[in-house]
Protein backbone atom coordinates (compact mmCIF):
# COMPACT_ATOMS: atom_id res chain seq x y z
CA UNK A 1 0.00 0.00 0.00
CA UNK A 2 1.22 3.50 -0.89
CA UNK A 3 1.89 5.27 2.36
CA UNK A 4 1.88 8.74 0.92
CA UNK A 5 -1.93 8.63 -0.10
CA UNK A 6 -3.94 11.61 0.89
CA UNK A 7 -5.84 11.04 4.14
CA UNK A 8 -6.88 14.51 5.96
CA UNK A 9 -10.36 15.15 4.85
CA UNK A 10 -11.06 18.61 4.58
CA UNK A 11 -14.88 18.24 5.01
CA UNK A 12 -16.01 18.61 8.57
CA UNK A 13 -17.70 14.98 9.63
CA UNK A 14 -21.14 15.06 11.78
CA UNK A 15 -19.13 13.73 14.43
CA UNK A 16 -16.66 17.14 14.53
CA UNK A 17 -19.76 19.54 14.82
CA UNK A 18 -22.25 17.60 17.17
CA UNK A 19 -20.97 16.48 20.74
CA UNK A 20 -22.54 13.31 20.87
CA UNK A 21 -24.56 11.10 18.37
CA UNK A 22 -27.91 12.16 19.73
CA UNK A 23 -27.14 15.66 19.24
CA UNK A 24 -27.03 14.97 15.61
CA UNK A 25 -29.28 11.36 15.02
CA UNK A 26 -32.75 13.41 16.45
CA UNK A 27 -35.96 14.48 14.37
CA UNK A 28 -35.63 14.14 10.44
CA UNK A 29 -32.03 13.52 10.21
CA UNK A 30 -32.90 9.96 12.12
CA UNK A 31 -35.94 9.74 10.13
CA UNK A 32 -33.93 10.05 7.06
CA UNK A 33 -31.08 7.86 8.11
CA UNK A 34 -33.24 5.06 9.30
CA UNK A 35 -35.15 5.16 6.00
CA UNK A 36 -32.24 5.55 3.26
CA UNK A 37 -32.32 2.81 0.90
CA UNK A 38 -28.76 3.77 -0.11
CA UNK A 39 -27.54 3.97 3.63
CA UNK A 40 -29.28 0.54 3.73
CA UNK A 41 -27.22 -0.42 0.53
CA UNK A 42 -23.72 1.00 1.97
CA UNK A 43 -24.09 -0.63 5.02
CA UNK A 44 -24.94 -4.18 4.03
CA UNK A 45 -21.61 -4.03 1.54
CA UNK A 46 -19.39 -2.68 4.86
CA UNK A 47 -21.13 -5.54 6.62
CA UNK A 48 -20.49 -7.92 3.85
CA UNK A 49 -16.51 -6.64 3.66
CA UNK A 50 -16.77 -6.82 7.78
CA UNK A 51 -17.75 -10.77 7.72
CA UNK A 52 -15.12 -11.35 5.09
CA UNK A 53 -12.36 -10.21 7.12
CA UNK A 54 -13.59 -11.36 10.12
CA UNK A 55 -13.39 -15.30 8.14
CA UNK A 56 -16.20 -16.59 10.85
CA UNK A 57 -15.84 -20.36 11.18
CA UNK A 58 -19.21 -21.36 12.96
CA UNK A 59 -22.30 -21.07 11.63
CA UNK A 60 -25.13 -20.01 14.28
CA UNK A 61 -22.06 -17.32 16.06
CA UNK A 62 -23.24 -14.41 18.54
CA UNK A 63 -22.07 -11.37 16.75
CA UNK A 64 -22.36 -8.16 18.69
CA UNK A 65 -23.65 -5.09 16.70
CA UNK A 66 -21.71 -1.97 18.20
CA UNK A 67 -23.33 1.23 17.26
CA UNK A 68 -25.80 -0.53 15.35
CA UNK A 69 -27.85 2.38 14.51
CA UNK A 70 -31.69 0.96 13.37
CA UNK A 71 -29.93 -2.45 12.91
CA UNK A 72 -29.00 -2.62 9.32
CA UNK A 73 -25.70 -4.81 9.73
CA UNK A 74 -27.24 -6.63 12.45
CA UNK A 75 -30.38 -7.44 9.65
CA UNK A 76 -27.89 -8.90 6.92
CA UNK A 77 -26.10 -10.85 10.16
CA UNK A 78 -29.44 -12.01 10.72
CA UNK A 79 -30.53 -13.50 7.30
CA UNK A 80 -27.02 -15.07 6.74
CA UNK A 81 -28.07 -16.81 9.88
CA UNK A 82 -25.92 -15.05 12.44
CA UNK A 83 -27.23 -14.44 16.28
CA UNK A 84 -26.53 -10.85 16.91
CA UNK A 85 -26.79 -8.25 19.86
CA UNK A 86 -27.73 -4.98 18.42
CA UNK A 87 -26.56 -2.05 20.76
CA UNK A 88 -26.87 1.29 20.39
CA UNK A 89 -26.53 4.29 22.65
CA UNK A 90 -30.04 6.07 20.80
CA UNK A 91 -33.12 3.89 21.35
CA UNK A 92 -35.00 5.77 18.88
CA UNK A 93 -33.26 3.64 16.43
CA UNK A 94 -33.27 0.57 18.08
CA UNK A 95 -37.20 1.15 18.21
CA UNK A 96 -37.28 2.24 14.76
CA UNK A 97 -38.34 -1.06 13.33
CA UNK A 98 -39.15 -4.21 14.90
CA UNK A 99 -36.47 -5.84 15.50
CA UNK A 100 -36.45 -7.74 18.83
CA UNK A 101 -35.14 -10.62 17.59
CA UNK A 102 -32.11 -8.59 16.87
CA UNK A 103 -31.99 -8.37 20.77
CA UNK A 104 -31.62 -4.62 21.26
CA UNK A 105 -30.03 -2.62 23.81
CA UNK A 106 -29.51 0.85 24.94
CA UNK A 107 -26.01 1.04 25.62
CA UNK A 108 -22.66 3.05 25.71
CA UNK A 109 -20.58 1.22 23.70
CA UNK A 110 -18.06 2.18 25.95
CA UNK A 111 -19.40 0.85 28.54
CA UNK A 112 -21.14 -2.53 27.31
CA UNK A 113 -23.10 -4.23 29.93
CA UNK A 114 -22.36 -8.10 29.36
CA UNK A 115 -20.33 -10.87 31.15
CA UNK A 116 -16.92 -11.96 29.93
CA UNK A 117 -16.30 -14.73 27.26
CA UNK A 118 -19.71 -14.03 26.00
CA UNK A 119 -19.95 -12.89 21.77
CA UNK A 120 -17.75 -14.83 18.82
CA UNK A 121 -17.09 -11.77 17.09
CA UNK A 122 -18.13 -8.35 17.56
CA UNK A 123 -18.95 -5.97 14.20
CA UNK A 124 -18.91 -2.14 14.75
CA UNK A 125 -19.66 -0.24 10.83
CA UNK A 126 -19.20 3.22 11.09
CA UNK A 127 -19.28 4.51 14.55
CA UNK A 128 -16.41 4.14 16.32
CA UNK A 129 -15.26 7.71 15.00
CA UNK A 130 -18.43 9.18 17.67
CA UNK A 131 -16.29 7.84 20.15
CA UNK A 132 -12.30 8.79 19.37
CA UNK A 133 -12.13 11.74 16.96
CA UNK A 134 -9.29 14.09 18.68
CA UNK A 135 -6.03 13.22 19.30
CA UNK A 136 -5.51 16.07 21.91
CA UNK A 137 -8.89 14.81 24.04
CA UNK A 138 -8.45 13.01 27.52
CA UNK A 139 -11.73 11.97 27.99
CA UNK A 140 -12.00 10.74 24.19
CA UNK A 141 -8.71 8.36 24.70
CA UNK A 142 -10.45 7.51 28.42
CA UNK A 143 -13.76 6.50 26.67
CA UNK A 144 -11.98 4.51 23.76
CA UNK A 145 -9.39 2.82 26.65
CA UNK A 146 -12.65 1.50 28.44
CA UNK A 147 -14.04 0.53 25.13
CA UNK A 148 -11.14 -1.59 23.95
CA UNK A 149 -10.88 -3.45 27.48
CA UNK A 150 -14.09 -4.78 27.75
CA UNK A 151 -14.59 -5.47 24.20
CA UNK A 152 -11.42 -7.81 24.92
CA UNK A 153 -13.23 -8.80 27.84
CA UNK A 154 -16.63 -9.89 26.50
CA UNK A 155 -15.51 -11.70 23.69
CA UNK A 156 -14.64 -15.08 23.79
CA UNK A 157 -10.96 -15.90 23.39
CA UNK A 158 -9.56 -16.72 19.50
CA UNK A 159 -12.44 -14.72 18.18
CA UNK A 160 -12.15 -11.36 16.15
CA UNK A 161 -13.63 -7.67 16.14
CA UNK A 162 -13.96 -5.61 13.40
CA UNK A 163 -14.27 -2.32 12.87
CA UNK A 164 -15.00 0.17 9.94
CA UNK A 165 -15.27 3.82 10.74
CA UNK A 166 -14.14 6.89 9.48
CA UNK A 167 -10.89 8.64 10.92
CA UNK A 168 -9.94 12.42 9.75
CA UNK A 169 -6.88 11.40 9.77
CA UNK A 170 -4.06 9.53 9.69
CA UNK A 171 -2.80 10.34 13.12
CA UNK A 172 -6.04 9.54 14.68
CA UNK A 173 -6.20 6.26 12.82
CA UNK A 174 -2.84 5.58 14.17
CA UNK A 175 -3.66 6.80 17.99
CA UNK A 176 -6.65 4.39 17.95
CA UNK A 177 -5.03 1.41 16.77
CA UNK A 178 -2.07 2.33 19.69
CA UNK A 179 -4.44 2.37 22.50
CA UNK A 180 -6.26 -1.02 21.64
CA UNK A 181 -2.96 -2.63 20.78
CA UNK A 182 -1.41 -0.67 24.20
CA UNK A 183 -4.23 -1.40 26.79
CA UNK A 184 -5.19 -5.09 25.81
CA UNK A 185 -3.78 -8.63 24.31
CA UNK A 186 -5.66 -7.79 21.14
CA UNK A 187 -3.58 -8.56 18.31
CA UNK A 188 -4.62 -7.46 14.57
CA UNK A 189 -3.93 -4.57 11.97
CA UNK A 190 -5.93 -2.12 9.55
CA UNK A 191 -7.06 -3.02 6.32
CA UNK A 192 -7.19 0.25 4.37
CA UNK A 193 -9.84 -0.43 1.04
CA UNK A 194 -9.09 1.71 -2.11
CA UNK A 195 -6.28 3.87 0.10
CA UNK A 196 -6.16 6.24 -2.47
CA UNK A 197 -9.32 7.24 -3.21
CA UNK A 198 -11.01 9.99 -0.57
CA UNK A 199 -14.50 8.75 -1.70
CA UNK A 200 -14.26 5.37 -1.86
CA UNK A 201 -11.43 4.48 0.68
CA UNK A 202 -12.58 2.05 3.63
CA UNK A 203 -11.26 1.98 6.91
CA UNK A 204 -11.30 -1.67 9.11
CA UNK A 205 -9.79 -2.05 12.49
CA UNK A 206 -8.86 -5.88 12.78
CA UNK A 207 -8.31 -7.58 15.88
CA UNK A 208 -7.97 -10.31 17.33
CA UNK A 209 -8.06 -12.11 20.94
CA UNK A 210 -5.50 -15.01 21.37
CA UNK A 211 -6.45 -16.28 24.43
C1 LIG B 1 -23.53 6.40 11.29
S1 LIG B 1 -24.47 5.49 12.45
C2 LIG B 1 -24.14 3.82 11.93
C3 LIG B 1 -25.24 2.91 12.36
C4 LIG B 1 -25.11 1.46 11.92
N1 LIG B 1 -23.90 0.83 12.37
C5 LIG B 1 -25.30 1.26 10.46
O1 LIG B 1 -24.46 0.55 9.89
O2 LIG B 1 -26.24 1.78 9.88
C6 LIG B 1 -23.49 5.64 13.93
C7 LIG B 1 -24.19 5.02 15.13
O3 LIG B 1 -23.30 4.96 16.22
C8 LIG B 1 -24.04 5.18 17.40
N2 LIG B 1 -23.16 5.57 18.49
C9 LIG B 1 -22.35 6.65 18.55
N3 LIG B 1 -21.68 6.67 19.73
C10 LIG B 1 -22.07 5.57 20.41
C11 LIG B 1 -21.74 5.03 21.67
N4 LIG B 1 -20.85 5.63 22.47
N5 LIG B 1 -22.32 3.89 22.05
C12 LIG B 1 -23.23 3.26 21.25
N6 LIG B 1 -23.60 3.74 20.05
C13 LIG B 1 -23.02 4.87 19.62
C14 LIG B 1 -25.01 6.26 17.00
O4 LIG B 1 -26.09 6.38 17.89
C15 LIG B 1 -25.41 5.79 15.60
O5 LIG B 1 -26.53 4.97 15.64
Amino acid sequence: MNDNYYFNIKKKRPEEIYKNASDYFKGETLNRYATSKSMIRIQERLTIRALELLNLQKKDALILDAGSGPGFAAMYLKERGYNTVTLDIITEFLNYYDIKDLNPITSDMCFPPFRSNTFDAIISISALQWVYRKLSNKIMQDLLTHLAKSFYIILKPRTKLVFQFYPKSKEVLDSISRIFLDVTKFTGNVIIDNPNSAKKRKVFLVLEKLD
